[in-house]
Parts: structure tokens; C-alpha cells; sequence
């Protein structure tokens, strides 16, 4: 390779944002990350300022950038998905995001689901209306807080609130639009029908890109609050999980991710969009172009062991996993529900609540940190026995996110799966996904798969244990039993006050 160059990926997470940069042969070569805080009002609901987003951008893009020894040829952007940003006409944000993981927006489903009709929403945009997702956020904001609602003139999602403040430009990509609930997955655009049903003006939306195109260039004001050159391509990116996918190499049928951060996905290609028509699994556009994916989330994966380990004082992982190694697999019938704030796969029920079941006296603070670990693993195994269930081929399983640096946590991926567990070397995730998505708009790779070939896997791979899998088994059985069950408790529970 004779060009000298460096690519950049910027991921606003949930919990902070991360910078990486790359060489051009996809080797990690700086990267830095900012934490920012997370504020939930009241029960159930969680938000975020956007100008903490940019503070901590800025931060980890100078950083990343005084490391680099060869230039910046592009920067390409990713984020935690379905955020909501309202701006005024003069691109101030009028209130603190609407995250993900907030459940506050229930009615204005039904609302959703009544409007467009459960069946067409699902065969426009590939999914039923889901709390989380942005479009109900603006219902909720034009119910509740009409003098704000009165002032927007755009919405946009968190990466692309970044990319305004880095370029001046309003746009997003098909895999972040996918969860709008605005989006018509088979044409790849703003669906009239559905903004039209929803009395969403389409001038608030910004244009839609593939994932590796160029959508606009850093501005010299950004140039100066970043170190980043003027000038500098900005790439659409992904919503962080197409990027994570992209980082993990998942870009051909056959081949499944499994990710535990705060939230549990679990990600499939798929060369067209094969919708659930119970709409239990996401069905979104890929970051490749013309490409879809399928996907499972669990909203609180490692937010579930975060919460266990608060509770226990503050400890860190690594002690957590090596407690958790004192009990053996199955936690002697001990089960954990990860519900802590609802749950979407498979069950979409913002209302469903965490639990242990099955306590007696020999349980230690060992069998619960490993009841908290395995119940984030059956959550993930009921997404991919959805996906068996609709013929998805899995050949190949690859384990990802902060989760995946628990070896702990991967062999139970292994022994609950039933397959080999798979990971990438190169652990940065979406980030890395999003510098390889630059690599594209900055002319370093032919295409997004071309892309893909610098993604390396690790030599070893967790192998499933027979007798631990049957152990396995019989407690996941139980656990999906358990939800049947308690569900009508739960949402009794959630009535009693706290929603
Ligand atoms: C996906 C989802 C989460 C966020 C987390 O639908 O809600 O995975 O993208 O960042």
C-alpha cells in the first residue's frame, strides 16, 4: 500500500462516545473515549443532552487526532439508534433527547398501530411501533409538551445531530432511519404514507444516504473544536448496530453477531428484507448498500450486569465474572429475568419487569451474579430461536461488544447457543465499523464488503459443552415459562404506581 492515511470512527453511545482511528490496513492505531451521563426523570424514562454528545466528540476526536502521524482521509460516524433531537429554526435543541431505552411512549404506540394499521406499518417499515423507537417520541412530544412541539422545525437522530454540528448538514442513513418507524425499508426513504397518517411534515426529516456515502465535510469552525482538517469527508455511518456489524465482518447471509453492551443484540444479514410478521424481530436496512438485516434486542444486557453491580457496591468485572465462576452453570435453579426496563425481543412489553426466581437458602452472591449473566444469555437465545424459526441460516456465531471481553460470558454463549462462539481481534466495534464505512466514502476501499476483508477474527473460539448445555437447556426452558407466567404479575406490579 503506497497511499499514506487514516480513517476515523466517532460512536455516540449511550454511556459516552468513542473515537478510533485506523490505519489503511484496518489496523487500530489511537482511540479515546468520554463518558457522559444518562438521566432518567422518572421511572421508565431516559434522556440525554445533545450538547454533552458534542462536548464529548469534540474531546475524543482531538485526542484521537493528536496521535495520528498520517492524515485523517475520512471520518464516518455511528450511534446508539432511535434517539429523538428537536431543533428549532435556528438549530437549537429546544428539549434533552428521548434515548432508546425509553419506555414513556406506550400509548402513543396504539396510536401508531391505529393510525397506519398494524399489518401496513409492519409491511412498510418492517416493525410494529415500539417504544423506543423515534416516530412515537414525537407523538409523545406534541401530546405532552405542545409549546416545544409548536417550535420544531427538524428531528434528527444522535449521530446526526453530531454530523450537523460537524458539517452543517441535515442527513442520516437507511440503517439508523430503519428505526424511525418513518422509514419504507423496501424503497429506502421517508414513507409519505405513514408521515402523512402521523401528520409528521417531511421538511423535519433530513435526507437519507447510503451508509458509505459522503454527506457532507467538516467545517472550519468544527475544524478548529476538533483538530479534524477542514474539508474532511464526512461518511452517513450506521445506527451502532450495523456498524458494530460491519466492524464484526457480519455482511453475508449465514453469518449472526451477538452483542452484549448496555443493551443484547443479536444481529443477522440478509440480501432482502424478510420481515417478522408478528413483528417480534427488527427488520432494518443494512449499512451495506441494498442490503437488510434482522435483528433481536434485549434492552438490558450488560445495563443488567451494571445494575447487579451497582447494587452490590461498585465492584469491578473482573470480579464480578470470577464470583460469578464460583457457581455452577444453571446457578442450581436459579433464574434472572433481565426485564429492568421492559423488553422488546421477544416479548415487546415495555411493562415487564426484572426478577429472580426460584431463591432458596444455598444461594450465595455468586449463583446471583451468575443467574444475572446466564438470564442476559437465554434473553439472547430467544432472539436467535426467532430466527431459526424464520429460516435465518446460522452458520457462524461472532461475539461482540463490552460483553464479549468476559470469556465467562462467551463460553455460556457457547453452551446456551449450542454452537461455536467466534470473535473479531480487533474488539472496537462500532466505531471501527464506522472508520471502515470512511474507508469507503474516502475511496480507501472499493465497497463495504472490500471493507469487511480487514476485519480479522481471533484464532480461538469458545466451544459448547455438552453437559452444560443440557443443563442449559432445561433452565432456558424454565425461563421462557417464567415470563408466561409472571407476566400478568408484572404488569399488575408496574400499575401499582411506578408507570
Ligand atoms: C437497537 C437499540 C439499541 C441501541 C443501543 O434497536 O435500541 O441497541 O441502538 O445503542
Amino acid at each position: 500500500m503506497t497511499r499514506a492515511g487514516s480513517l476515523i470512527g466517532l460512536d455516540i453511545g449511550t454511556s459516552g462516545a468513542r473515537a478510533v482511528a485506523t490505519d489503511l490496513l484496518g489496523h487500530v492505531i489511537a482511540a479515546a473515549s468520554e463518558p457522559y451521563p444518562l438521566s432518567v426523570p422518572r421511572p421508565g424514562w431516559s434522556e440525554q443532552d445533545p450538547e454533552r454528545w458534542w462536548i464529548a466528540s469534540r474531546e475524543v476526536l482531538k485526542r484521537v487526532v493528536s496521535e495520528l502521524s498520517d492524515p485523517p482521509l475520512a471520518v464516518g460516524l455511528t450511534g446508539q439508534m432511535h434517539g429523538s433531537v428537536f431543533l428549532d429554526d435556528a438549530d437549537r435543541v429546544i428539549r434533552p433527547a428521548l434515548l432508546w431505552s425509553d419506555q414513556r411512549t406506550d400509548s402513543q404506540c396504539r396510536t401508531i398501530t391505529e393510525k397506519v394499521g398494524a399489518a401496513r406499518l409492519i409491511e412498510i417499515t418492517g416493525n410494529p411501533a415500539i417504544t423506543g423507537f423515534q416516530a412515537p417520541k414525537v407523538l409523545w412530544l406534541r401530546e405532552h409538551e405542545p409549546a416545544s412541539y409548536a417550535r420544531v422545525r427538524r428531528i434528527l437522530l444522535p449521530k446526526d445531530y453530531v454530523r450537523l454540528r460537524l458539517t452543517g448538514e441535515y442527513a442520516t442513513d437507511a440503517s439508523d432511519a430503519s428505526g424511525t418507524l418513518l422509514l419504507d425499508l423496501h424503497r429506502r426513504g421517508w414513507s409519505d404514507e405513514i408521515l402523512a397518517a402521523l401528520e409528521i411534515p417531511r421538511s423535519w426529516l433530513p435526507e437519507v444516504c447510503e451508509s458509505p456515502d459522503v454527506t457532507g465535510r467538516v467545517t472550519a469552525a468544527a475544524a478548529s473544536a476538533t483538530g479534524l482538517p477542514a474539508g474532511l469527508a464526512v461518511a452517513a455511518g450506521a445506527g451502532d448496530n450495523a456498524a458494530a456489524a460491519i466492524g464484526n465482518g457480519v455482511v453475508r447471509e449465514g453469518l449472526v453477531s451477538s452483542s452484549i453492551g448496555t443493551s443484547g443484540v443479536v444481529f443477522a444479514d440478509s440480501a432482502t428484507p424478510r420481515i417478522d410478521p408478528k413483528g417480534r424481530l427488527h427488520a432494518f436496512c443494512h449499512a451495506v448498500p441494498g442490503r437488510y438485516h434482522l435483528m433481536g434486542v434485549a434492552l438490558s444486557a450488560g445495563g443488567s450486569l451494571r445494575w447487579w453491580r451497582d447494587a452490590l457496591g461498585g465492584q469491578d468485572y473482573e470480579s464480578l465474572a470470577s464470583l460469578a465462576a464460583q457457581a455452577p452453570a444453571g446457578s442450581e435453579g436459579l433464574l434472572f429475568l433481565p426485564y429492568l426496563t421492559g423488553e422488546r425481543t421477544p416479548h415487546m412489553d415495555p411493562r415487564a419487569t426484572g426478577a429472580f426466581v426460584g431463591l432458596n437458602l444455598r444461594h450465595t452472591q455468586a449463583h446471583l451474579t451468575r443467574a444475572v449473566m446466564e438470564g442476559v444469555v437465554y434473553s439472547l437465545k430467544d432472539c436467535l430461536d426467532l430466527m431459526e424459526e424464520l429460516g435465518i441460516p446460522v452458520s457462524e456465531i461472532r461475539a461482540t461488544g463490552g460483553g464479549a471481553h468476559s470469556r465467562l460470558w462467551r463460553q455460556m454463549q457457547a453452551d446456551i447457543f449450542d454452537r461455536p462462539v467466534h470473535r473479531v481481534d480487533n474488539e472496537e466495534g462500532p466505531a471501527f465499523g464506522a472508520a471502515l464505512l470512511a474507508g469507503v466514502a474516502g475511496g480507501v476501499y472499493a465497497d463495504v464488503p472490500d471493507a469487511c476483508s480487514a476485519v480479522r477474527l481471533h484464532s480461538e473460539a469458545e466451544v459448547p459443552d455438552e453437559e452444560r448445555h443440557r443443563v442449559y437447556a432445561a433452565h432456558h426452558a424454565a425461563y421462557v415459562d417464567a415470563y408466561r407466567t409472571m407476566a400478568p404479575l408484572m404488569h399488575r406490579l408496574a400499575g401499582l404506581g411506578w408507570r
